[in-house]
């Protein structure tokens, strides 16, 4: 299949915007959904929608089954030992939240430290922060070599015996560089620390097998890969999982109930307080099923084609800044974070709106590493599978026309 015929599977991309059809380049905040996997949620909601784990009748057996097959389908997807492993969430916010609040106030006490790397996106930043001032631990964090990459030397300094916790995202979502986990969890095991691995950018993009990579947890969101809003998914090594507190309790996660005390569920139900997303899973499996038709190494291949037509192209506009973007020096995935010389990213952006393209601009909820690389803001362009070079051309060609807008040239 070559890759413009994945964009007959996405409805809205045939659709315009500001009357022109669409370029759909912010892929990194959320993607398109195949009509396989609106057909999929459609079918839950239309066909048998049942609260999942309470009912004997069929239509309930039904949820069940399609809420737990996608468990297994997602333990499978990230090469888990077992579906006990993978909770799921609302998103990755809710699952970093979950592992701080469950895992992080009880094993980090006054003196010890955290590790972050300067990357992260806020929701892999706040909530350590938080950890931190709650039990009086010290955040210290991973900064980057002059090429952008995570500094070798600070992974070896920063992480040390006073470690508990190193927090650190596999891609960026600002600059998409993939990080070297493996390198990060061999330096943190040997301290005895434990590894929240951030997913969000990584899982949708590469293949992220979990035990080449030996993270403690991994989170990721299903609306990052093709799959709906509101699913999500945390992955923890069973023993840490089984060790930890739930986070929400409620319905279902219970075994027995007394007027004073309760019994909580095995795993993962422990995690999983009162009626699930089941038309997300339903939604999430059909996503899993179509990337894994597709393979990664096709998806690679695509984003890789793009990133570097689209990085020879910008690098010929002169007024054209780009971050973290030398193919030699830099391993990525397809997100291009730049800036036009004397204009404000927010008006890049609806100038490119006018033109039918749509990409992001602003922080990207990630304050420090911006304030890290002395900028306030940046546009970013993000790729998936189906984007096309003649996206890139449309990119270029709408960009071409922001300073001659603002009678800058
Ligand atoms: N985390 C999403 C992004 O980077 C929202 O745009």
């Amino acid at each position: 299949m070559s890759m413009n015929d994945y964009i007959k599977d996405f409805p809205i991309l045939s659709s315009k915007m500001n009357g022109k059809p669409i370029v759909y380049l912010d892929n990194s905040a959320t993607t398109q959904k195949p009509d396989s996997v609106v057909r999929a949620i459609c079918g839950y909601y239309g066909g048998c929608n049942a609260n999942p784990h309470r009912g004997a009748y069929e239509l309930s057996v039904k949820a069940t089954d399609i809420y737990e097959n996608t468990r297994v389908k997602v333990a499978k997807f990230i090469n888990a030992n077992s579906q006990r492993e993978i909770i799921f969430t609302k998103n990755a916010t809710e699952a970093l939240n979950l592992i701080a609040y469950s895992y992080g106030l009880n094993h980090v006490e006054e003196g010890d430290e955290i590790v972050l790397t300067i990357a992260e996106h806020h929701s892999n930043l706040v909530i350590w922060q938080q950890v931190a001032k709650a039990k009086g631990a010290v955040l210290k964090y991973i900064y980057l070599d002059n090429d952008g990459n995570l500094s070798d030397e600070d992974i070896e300094k920063k992480i040390t015996a006073k470690t508990k916790i190193v927090a650190v995202t596999q891609v960026s979502n600002v600059l998409g560089l993939i990080n070297d986990i493996g390198k990060i969890t061999k330096k943190a095991h040997s301290v005895g620390a434990v590894v929240v691995v951030d997913g969000s950018q990584s899982v949708p993009h590469i293949k992220v097998d979990i035990k080449a990579i030996d993270a403690d947890f991994l989170v990721f969101s299903g609306h990052k890969m093709l799959a709906p809003m509101g699913i999500g998914v945390l992955y923890g090594k069973e023993n840490l999982l089984n060790a930890m507190p739930p986070f929400l309790t409620g319905g279902d996660m219970i075994e027995y109930v007394e007027e004073q005390e309760t019994t909580f569920a095995e795993l993962p139900a422990k995690f999983e307080a009162g009626t699930q997303n089941v038309g997300g899973a339903a939604g999430l499996s059909a996503a899993i099923d179509y990337i894994e038709r597709i393979g990664f190494e096709e998806i690679e291949r695509i984003e890789n084609e793009l990133l570097n037509y689209a990085l020879t192209q910008l690098k010929e506009l002169p007024f054209i800044k780009i971050y973290g973007c030398d193919s030699k020096k830099n391993n990525k995935t397809g997100i291009i974070a730049f800036n036009v010389k004397d204009v404000h990213p927010h008006d890049v952006a609806t100038i490119l709106d006018s033109e039918g393209v749509a990409i992001r601009a602003g922080h990207h909820c990630a304050q420090p590493l911006h304030k890290y690389l002395g900028l306030n803001s940046t546009c970013r362009a993000s790729f998936y599978i189906y984007n096309s070079k003649s996206d890139v051309d449309r990119l270029i060609e709408a960009l071409s026309k922001v300073r001659k807008v603002l009678r800058l040239d």
